[in-house]
């Protein structure tokens, strides 16, 4: 029989209850954290959508790995499979051990950046984007025409635009090029894929020019499965040799682990240059660790090396990718605008169209978090004007191109009835959409603003 139904391919060894607040409850709650989800405790959350990063939940295989790690400060033998599963995967020889993804970001782009120096991007992360401005450097995005725009349906979004790549790299001089990055999937423009003939096409130029291409792959393993489903040439392909061959295509690869390598922390950064390794040697051991551990403690590394496999589980993957698009589907059919098609690790609702009674300087986005705190005990992200909108000279807003907030779903956590749940929060807050208001920044630091400044409803 054919089963419609696509069920979690996994059984609950140990759970984590949750406190089912009440609404009363969660007034006060949101009030004492002057209406920022990122001032809120997490026991007081119900289903935490914050984010897919560092929230996995581990494998009884990676527990068990956790008893066998090897703490031995060099040579561990938990080291050794970390560097085995890596370079089985990358192909690429020289493995370096970072605690997560952005420390690893400053240690290879302290040494490729620098002043006069231009990396190229579909999008770069924030957390890139700083660690290249530090060294004095710029960040250059480059998304094609159809990942910028949330509502049309496009199977590879996630595409560097490739003729304003190879315009950019003339431009700037490929000598001041500090390399091509790639995101996969891309994050910041609704974690859309990057197609393999784009892949493809990024290093033709690379190569033309002798630049450096990179890839930033935290989630490598579900850009894999789009791949697999969208490019016709890879039906057939396993996820896991789609990886490998985009990493075939590029000279090196940054990871957050705390992605898909369904651990709660690690990175890496993989390379095929011996000289560039060489590079970063001094300022790893300087700012996370000796070579052969990083920031990382021998039992993170024993899991970080069993996740990087189980991730690309043709049934893992296929349940994480349905499950997230579930949920896409089921705020579309009550109307609820998100950026289409739904990506992979997250939902990302436009709160502009959401709650388009509330002006943009009265940030819809926030609005929209703190209601579905209110109603529901969910906690979700601004991804707008509060996370990225500037001030002009006379006080006003200049906006963020978008109003997004990401729903971010944490893989093998929640079930489909704690998605039904969102869904049924969203169907109540349809309900009583023209009564919200927005709200007014009451507080703010100088930099990073979203992670501690202070709100009030209007
Ligand atoms: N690159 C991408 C595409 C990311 O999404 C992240 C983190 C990083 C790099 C940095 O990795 O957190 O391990 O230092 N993204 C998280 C998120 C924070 O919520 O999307 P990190």
């Amino acid at each position: 029989m054919h089963h419609k139904v696509i069920i979690e391919p996994f059984r609950i060894k140990t759970v984590e209850p949750i406190y089912m607040s009440s609404e009363a409850e969660r007034t006060a709650y949101l009030k004492k954290a002057y209406n920022n989800l990122f001032l809120l405790e997490s026991r007081k959350v119900i289903i935490d959508l914050l984010t897919d990063s560092g929230t996995s939940a581990m494998s009884a295989e990676q527990w068990a790995g956790i008893m066998r790690g090897d703490e031995s400060y060099a040579g561990a033998r938990s080291w050794e499979r970390m560097r085995d599963a890596v370079q089985d995967l990358t192909g690429y020889p020289y493995i370096i051990p970072t605690h997560q993804g952005r420390a690893g970001e400053s240690i290879l782009y302290s040494q490729l950046g620098g002043e006069g120096k231009v990396f190229i991007s579909n999008t770069h992360f924030d957390t890139t984007r700083a660690n290249i401005e530090y060294s004095g450097a710029k960040a250059i995005d480059c998304l094609t025409e159809e990942g910028r725009q949330p509502s049309l349906e496009h199977p590879f979004k996630g595409n560097i635009d490739i003729k304003q790549l190879e315009e950019e790299i003339v431009k700037h001089g490929a000598e001041h090029i500090g390399a091509v990055i790639l995101t996969v999937t891309n994050n910041s423009g609704g974690g859309q894929p990057v197609s393999m003939q784009n892949a493809k096409d990024v290093k033709a130029i690379c190569d033309k020019y002798h630049v450096l291409f990179l890839l930033d792959c935290c989630r490598i393993a579900e850009n894999a499965y789009f791949i697999a489903k969208r490019e016709a040439a890879y039906k057939d392909i396993s996820y896991r040799a789609i990886a490998q061959e985009m990493f075939s295509l590029a000279d090196g690869a940054v990871m957050s682990a705390k992605k898909d390598a369904l651990v709660n922390m690690g990175g890496f950064i993989a390379l095929k240059s011996k000289e560039i390794a060489e590079m970063c040697t001094n300022p790893l051991i300087i700012k996370e660790g000796f070579v052969t551990y990083g920031g990382l403690s021998g039992r993170d590394m024993e899991a970080l090396a069993i996740g990087l496999e189980e991730v690309f589980d043709k049934d893992y993957l296929h349940y994480r990718i349905v499950s997230t698009t579930y949920l896409g589907d089921k705020l579309n059919d009550l109307g609820v605008p998100t950026v289409r098609p739904i990506g992979g690790h997250a939902v990302y609702v436009d709160a502009k169209v959401f709650y388009n009674h509330i002006p943009v300087d009265q940030f819809p986005g926030q609005a929209l978090v703190c209601d579905l705190y209110l109603k529901g005990g969910i906690r979700a992200c601004e991804i707008g004007s509060v996370m990225f909108g500037k001030t002009d000279e006379d006080g006003n807003l200049i906006p963020s191109p978008m109003e997004l907030v990401r729903l971010a779903i944490p893989r093998r956590v929640y079930t489909q009835s704690h998605m039904d749940y969102v869904a049924e929060t969203f169907a109540e807050l349809i309900k009583e959409k023209n009564n919200s208001q927005g709200v007014k920044i009451v507080q703010e630091p100088e930099y990073l603003r979203h992670f501690t400044a202070h709100f009030e409803r209007i």
